[in-house]
């Protein structure tokens, strides 16, 4: 399968990944080599990763697994087995797993010693499709997601879903939200692909992947630092992201691409009563969340407290909550005001 160039790197798949990844260490002649994993690709993956290719002196760095770690302490950690193991400006960080590693590694990369080469090798549907690519690194803030972070490009994204085999049945479900997503902002053909009764059963292939990052990168090409187009990842991203905030610590809590996928049928539904979103679109969206994520119930007292949330948005400025919202699919409506009133609405439309 054929690179994708990136602004300031490529992402390489399979097989040619790891080759391009020899070559690249006999190049740069890193003083030192860190694979930064977390509990579980620590378990199952780093042995995948070895049998692809020889890393002659390398050392671990391990991060404890999930969401509830993507936060200052574990960078704490990570920045003192550096310094402890003796890396200097000249060494490189190889992520190898989810999002969580990839966004902590990043960070950590981009903050030790003012900027340390990383490469990122996702082991999740979600960072491969999405996390890994674009260059956001970024930590939590208490419940509060991705509050710190930088703009900081890996040099090199090796995709191979291999990875995948070892992952959860849910969280595959989780990355392909964002697969979902990229259909929605994208254009017709992936969603009509992705909705079709003959794909019903596919969450993932190698042609999926590859087309999602696609979408990703292209947009990330014209518009790196967010300013406008960017902004369309986010789209089910606001609601979305305070309910997986919202959840966090409760029983209800819910996957990233979980919360996600309520996130794109609120968004959806506000998109209809806005901007004219065609109803037909707007149901079969329901119906593939549905048809993939189990559904949970908000009461009127939840959803008051995750429009509460919604004030800790990055997409905010000057106070004001921004919404992205769709024409139709490919057409997105950038920084839009809404009522409390249509997202209590679109939450009722959700919860039918
Ligand atoms: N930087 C970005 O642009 C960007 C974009 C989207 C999402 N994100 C972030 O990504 C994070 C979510 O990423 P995620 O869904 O990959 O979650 P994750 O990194 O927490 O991984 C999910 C779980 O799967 C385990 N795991 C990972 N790979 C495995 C494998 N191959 N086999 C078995 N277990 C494996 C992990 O240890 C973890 O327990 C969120 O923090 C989100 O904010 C970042």
């Amino acid at each position: 399968m054929k690179e994708i160039i990136a602004k300031n790197y490529s992402i390489f798949f399979n097989n040619d990944g790891y080759d391009s990844l020899s070559g690249y260490l006999k190049t740069c002649n890193y003083s030192k080599i860190f694979i930064h994993l977390d509990t579980n690709t620590n378990k199952k993956c780093l042995s995948v990763l070895l049998n692809k290719i020889k890393i002659s002196h390398f050392e671990t760095i391990i991060s404890r697994d999930g969401e509830n770690n993507k936060n200052i302490e574990s960078c704490i950690n990570l920045w003192e087995k550096l310094s402890v193991l003796g890396a200097d400006r000249k060494s490189l960080i190889i992520n190898l797993g989810g999002g969580v590693v990839g966004d902590i590694g990043g960070f950590i990369a981009s903050t030790f010693k003012r900027g340390i080469d990383y490469i990122n090798i996702p082991t999740t549907l979600l960072s491969m499709v999405d996390a890994s690519i674009g260059g956001k690194t970024g930590i939590d803030l208490g419940v509060l997601k991705n509050q710190i972070g930088s703009f900081y490009d890996p040099k090199m994204v090796i995709i191979d879903s291999i990875y995948l085999k070892t992952l959860h049945k849910s969280e595959i479900y989780s990355g392909y939200a964002e697969i979902f997503k990229h259909s929605l902002i994208s254009g017709q053909q992936l969603f009509n692909n992705l909705c079709s009764e003959l794909n019903s059963n596919i969450i993932y292939n190698d042609q999926v992947i590859k087309q999602s990052i696609e979408i990703k990168n292209n947009i990330v090409l014209i518009d790196q630092k967010e300013n406008k187009e960017r902004k369309a990842l986010n789209f089910g991203h606001t609601l979305g992201h305070a309910i997986e905030s919202f959840l966090l610590k409760s029983e209800k809590r819910l996957l990233h691409g979980e919360a996600i996928g309520i996130g794109i049928v609120l968004a959806s539904y506000i998109s209809h009563k806005l901007f004219d979103f065609p109803l037909t679109s707007l149901n079969l969206i329901k119906d593939h969340i549905h048809s993939k994520y189990k559904k949970v119930n908000f009461s009127i007292t939840e959803i008051t407290e995750i429009i509460g949330l919604l004030k800790h948005d990055k997409k905010n400025n000057h106070g004001k909550i921004n919404f992205i919202l769709l024409k139709k699919i490919g057409v997105p409506v950038y920084d839009v005001q809404v009522e409390n009133k249509i997202i209590i609405d679109s939450f009722d439309y959700y919860n039918k």
